[in-house]
């Protein structure tokens, strides 16, 4: 403290100076001179207005709680320089002793309320100074808030289940694991048959068990469930397929099955099911054209295009400018299928279909690449 060496040997500022008040004290007495009665209450008065000027002076300095714990220990403080010079109260006359006590104790008294005042301004300050730091300005412009919303296949497909509700299908859930049996074999697919090519298959460690690779044993789960009741169901859910992922292709991906069977159904009302279909989910006046095809498990098979949405059939990179986009695969349910599966071919029909909803989401936001729908990019999910 700056005030140290300026009072130095003339009273006690600090704890060294204790011991050297005493030094001279012990001094003095040996040359027998002064007496340490000698030391007047005028000089401890003195010394006590001395300490009292110079702690006011730091401590309007102090500008921090580390200098304010310093200070406090200096003038204050067990060790400090007020206590010091009382200690040297036992130096003078008994009666003296309670007056000087007294200017002690109001100097004690005055520096601890302005210590606390000083106290409260260095809080205060250093409040100021952090709104400064943090303040807002409040004329600058929000910053928007981004609210989440649907996955696009979960809304392509609730899409879906709305067309086809409104023309009466269920949703029937059906397993993603199957058995051989049930992914091929009674949708006419004999071991050894080459259609089963149609499929990379994921097989399980447990012999006939696999994941499912499309969503058509779910007929056969309805057929078996209902039958000989008519039906009217779409399947939809997640499939697999052991391929290499690329831009066209993923090893998983949703699709949606449908399947009407009853005692009249025609190859018409499918036509009429998917037109309906087309128009609802790809916009109204759409020209669709079904071409020949081939599913083991359909008889006669389609596939059903749709005049290109992108560029309204002029040619475009998304229908590869042919003007056309496959939407799906259908076809009247093989007379096998339903005898496989309860249903007596001679009485009853039917048809299916099967989509895929993320290649509808491809063509429908012109999205050049699969991957997109199942690798997170928040780029991708805020574009459509
Ligand atoms: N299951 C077929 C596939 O994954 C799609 C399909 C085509 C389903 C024709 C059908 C159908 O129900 O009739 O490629």
């Amino acid at each position: 403290m700056g005030g140290t060496t300026e009072y130095a040997g003339n009273f006690v500022p600090g704890d060294e100076c204790v011991v050297s008040f005493f030094d001279s004290f012990v001094l003095t007495k040996q040359e027998g001179s002064i007496h340490m009665g000698n030391t007047t209450r005028e000089d401890i008065v003195q010394q006590l207005e001395q300490v009292l000027r110079e702690a006011q002076t730091t401590l309007a300095q102090a500008n921090n709680s580390e200098q304010i714990q310093a200070w406090h220990s200096e003038y204050l403080g067990r060790k400090g320089q007020l206590t010091g010079i009382l200690r040297n109260l036992g130096s003078l006359a008994p009666e003296e002793r309670p007056q000087v006590g007294k200017v002690a104790n109001d100097i004690k008294v005055t520096l601890e309320a302005e210590l606390q005042a000083r106290q409260e301004a260095i809080a205060q300050a250093a409040l100021e100074a952090m709104r400064r730091a943090e303040s807002v300005d409040i004329t600058l412009p929000g910053r928007p808030q981004t609210p989440g919303k649907l996955h696009i296949t979960t809304r392509t497909l609730r899409d879906i289940y709305m067309i086809f509700a409104e023309m009466g299908f269920q949703i029937y859930e059906s397993p993603e694991v199957e058995t051989d049996e049930y992914n091929f074999q009674l949708l006419n697919m004999p071991p050894g048959h080459p259609a089963r090519d149609m499929w990379d298959t994921f097989y399980t460690t447990t012999p006939g068990l696999l994941l499912r690779t499309h969503t058509s044993p779910g007929q056969v789960h309805a057929m078996r469930q209902y039958a000989p009741e008519p039906i009217r169901v779409i399947v939809p859910g997640k499939v697999y397929r052991y391929e290499q992922v690329t831009a066209r292709s993923e090893s998983m991906f949703n699709q949606v099955e449908g399947l009407a069977i009853g005692k009249h159904v025609t190859f018409s009302d499918l036509k009429g099911v998917l037109m309906n279909y087309a128009n609802q989910m790809y916009g109204e006046g759409r020209v669709a054209r079904f071409r020949k095809s081939y599913f083991p498990f359909t008889e006669p098979s389609v596939e059903m295009d749709i005049d290109c949405v992108i560029c309204n059939g002029k040619g475009c990179p998304i229908c590869k400018y042919s003007g056309w986009l496959e939407i799906l695969g259908a076809g009247m349910v093989h007379p096998l299928v339903l005898q496989y599966n309860g249903y007596d071919p001679g009485e009853f029909s039917g048809f299916a279909f099967g989509m895929g909803p993320e290649r509808m989401a491809l063509q429908k936001y012109g999205i050049d690449d699969i991957r997109y729908f199942y690798s997170n990019d928040a780029r991708m999910l805020e574009r459509v």
